[in-house]
């Protein structure tokens, strides 16, 4: 799949966030952890949801779209078996059947996953975490297998403040024996979506929106309605490209608290927007001037954010340092934008200086990950003449309906399916 995209039109209007992509995976894993009817709304129809919810259709649960954003799930008549060999590869995200499965079935082998190529992305978090509420792992020829006599609350300190290992660890330990602490816990708000979601289904978990989270044990939970919260990484995309391309757009269905410290560095650096209980609109600004913008556990940063701030850089007056103090694979967009004539150096895995403001001409140009290949579509729209995105369906894997919610307010973008 290829996006074509003339650049240089100011954009002007309205655009919707969809539902967190990385929310709504977690919060499809844990339905297993009930027998009842579970309605989520506001999940957005992208491929990678659809990945997890086939993976729960092999189980033989019963999964239906009953709404144009709202899935509805009932487990009760899931039996186990691993999930299949295409999904686990395509989705990385399908290692948040470790703790779910865990805790209904008491065991679960998974090939290595597969997924975004962004750097080194270890599970020994999750091992360490798993084995100290019981979990025994052994990896032969190329999977994972994961089993338990019975999960038991403990002590639990997070080697790193992992996102997916603290999903984990809150689903293995909402049925576990007694008491689990979870320290160094990541408290993104697509954590606390999930933290809140088994609270709804009657988990008895302290500490949301903290870096310690203290889970005591149930005997059974029950099923709920649930709204996915709106995806912070596509509002805080949507707001830089506004800035970019000096339109005037006005961003629906945010929650500005989600991006405090997104919203204060933007706005130190002389980005001008409003904002509202749950819209920010950009207009015309002064001159931006540039910063140090370091991708960080929340509530700093974030690192799918990094390579969008990279693009933004390149129209910054000054030297922009952007370091990604996480993963040490997501500068690949770099290569791409000087291409496009932006000035970059990069220094190391983790950073690169991005100097200002350079004018960036079309070019035909790869996207390396989700979060990439969306920073590549701003670098196209921003830039003179035409770009061409090859390896687009990384980009729709994780955005739904990219291109008609650009095309609707005003951008000259097309898909073909090549
Ligand atoms: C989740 O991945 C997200 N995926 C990623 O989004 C996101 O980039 C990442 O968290 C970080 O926010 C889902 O939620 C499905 P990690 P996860 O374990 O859990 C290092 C997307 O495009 N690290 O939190 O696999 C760690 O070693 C995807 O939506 C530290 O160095 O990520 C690893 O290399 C891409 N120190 C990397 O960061 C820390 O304190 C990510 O770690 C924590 C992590």
């Amino acid at each position: 799949m290829q996006f074509i995209i003339e650049g240089g039109k100011k954009l002007n209007g309205d655009i919707w966030v969809s539902g967190a992509k990385n929310a709504a995976l977690p919060i499809i894993a844990a339905t297993l952890l009930t027998d009842d009817e579970c309605i989520l709304d506001n999940v957005p129809r992208i491929s990678d949801v659809e990945t997890l919810l086939n993976i729960l259709k092999s189980l033989g649960s019963a999964v239906a779209w009953t709404g144009e954003h709202q899935v509805t799930i009932c487990n009760r008549n899931a039996t186990f078996h691993n999930p299949d060999y295409q999904s686990v590869k395509s989705l990385r995200a399908s290692i948040l059947f470790f703790g779910s499965f865990l805790a209904r079935f008491h065991t679960i082998d998974m090939i290595e996953p597969g997924g975004c190529i962004i750097g080194n992305r270890p599970l020994d978090t999750h091992f360490h975490a798993l084995s100290k509420l019981g979990v025994r792992m052994e990896k032969k020829n190329g999977t994972y297998a994961l089993s338990s006599d019975g999960l038991r609350g403990a002590e639990v300190v997070l080697l790193e403040a992992s996102v997916t290992a603290t999903e984990n660890i809150l689903m293995a330990a909402v049925y576990a024996q007694g008491v689990t602490v979870i320290k160094n816990a990541a408290c993104e708000p697509h954590v606390q979506d999930l933290v809140t979601f088994l609270q709804k289904l009657g988990a008895d978990i302290a500490g949301n929106g903290t870096t310690t989270l203290t889970v005591h044990g149930v005997s059974v939970l029950h099923g709920t309605v649930h709204t996915i919260i709106p995806d912070t990484i596509e509002a805080g995309t949507f707001l830089m490209l506004g800035i970019a391309n000096k339109g005037k757009l006005r961003i629906n269905n945010v929650i500005p608290e989600h991006m405090d410290v997104v919203l204060e560095k933007l706005k130190m650096m002389g980005a001008k927007f409003d904002v509202s209980d749950t819209t920010i609109t950009t207009h015309s600004h002064g001159i931006m001037r540039a910063a140090k913008i370091d991708a960080r556990p929340y509530p700093g940063i974030p690192t799918d954010l990094q390579s969008v701030f990279g693009v933004l850089a390149t129209q910054i007056q000054g030297t922009t340092l952007i370091w990604d103090t996480l993963f040490e694979g997501r500068m690949g967009y770099v290569q791409e934008l000087v291409r496009m004539g932006a000035n970059a150096v990069i220094c190391d895995p983790h950073r690169v200086l991005i100097t200002g403001p350079t004018p960036l001409y079309g070019q035909e140009i790869r996207s390396f990950d989700l979060r990439a290949g969306a920073a590549m579509i701003i670098a196209g729209l921003i830039a003179s003449g035409r770009t061409v995105i090859n390896g687009a369906e990384i980009v729709s894997r994780g955005y739904e309906r990219i291109v008609e919610r650009l095309q609707a307010v005003g951008a000259d973008i097309q898909q073909k399916d090549s």
